[in-house]
């Protein structure tokens, strides 16, 4: 399964790139927004961090603009990939976008028939926002089952990212699933090499060693 970082934060990507555990990054404009910086420039520095895929969003809402946004941000790095909201000027969008080889990331999913309509006009990947779902009291999980059951009955290449993580059960989840990426912020990604009996047991050790005798 592939881990991608979901910030635009740079410090947190070195952090997590560092350690070897991010295949990818995913941006939206409410993150890029918080770093007060040029989109641009602030996806070019991550693409010399990651080498994996680095999702940028378009903010127009027709194809024309949508397209013409794509080209211009797929000229930064080869890795970047291109994300576009479910609509269906998004999904013209893709399909002009795959046809000139650009990958793209559409998102906002939120059912199984716009993810069907995401892999059929050709989109790399499709991202389904499972945290918003649950706070509409769904279950944001069948969602992914659903999506990942059409994907397989029909051999899509599109790849499921799981996106709007809010905690770490839901990466356990999607991976239990068989979900191809899960996108997780920063504070999740920190907590999942924690638990208590890790800790309990390195100062159990740290006790013994201090306690007995030895050589050296
Ligand atoms: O980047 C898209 C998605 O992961 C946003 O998550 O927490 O704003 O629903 P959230």
């Amino acid at each position: 399964m592939k881990l991608f970082i979901d910030t635009a934060d740079i410090t947190e990507i070195k952090e997590m790139a560092a350690a070897g555990v991010i295949d990818g990054v995913t941006t939206n404009p409410s993150l890029v927004a918080k770093e007060g910086r040029r989109l641009h420039d602030l996806i070019a520095e991550i693409c010399a961090v990651v080498d994996g895929p680095v999702s940028a969003e378009v903010m127009a809402l027709n194809t024309a603009d949508m397209v013409t946004e794509a080209r211009k941000l797929a000229e930064i790095y080869a890795n970047v990939v291109i994300k576009i909201p479910m609509t269906m000027d998004g999904l013209r969008a893709v399909r002009i976008l795959a046809s000139e080889e650009i990958a793209t990331n559409v998102t906002l999913i939120f059912s199984p028939n716009q993810a069907l309509l995401a892999a059929k006009a050709g989109a790399t990947f499709a991202s389904l926002f499972v945290g918003r779902i649950d706070d509409c009291g769904g279950d944001g999980m069948d969602l992914v089952e659903q999506v990942m059951d059409i994907y397989d009955n029909y051999a899509f290449d599109t790849e499921v990212i799981v996106a709007s993580v809010r905690h770490p059960l839901h990466v356990v989840q999607a991976s239990l699933i068989g979900a191809d990426i899960a996108t997780v912020p920063f504070s999740i990604l920190k907590k999942m090499p924690d638990h208590p009996l890790t800790d309990i047991g390195i100062t159990r050790f740290l006790n013994d060693w201090e306690g007995g005798t030895r050589d050296g």
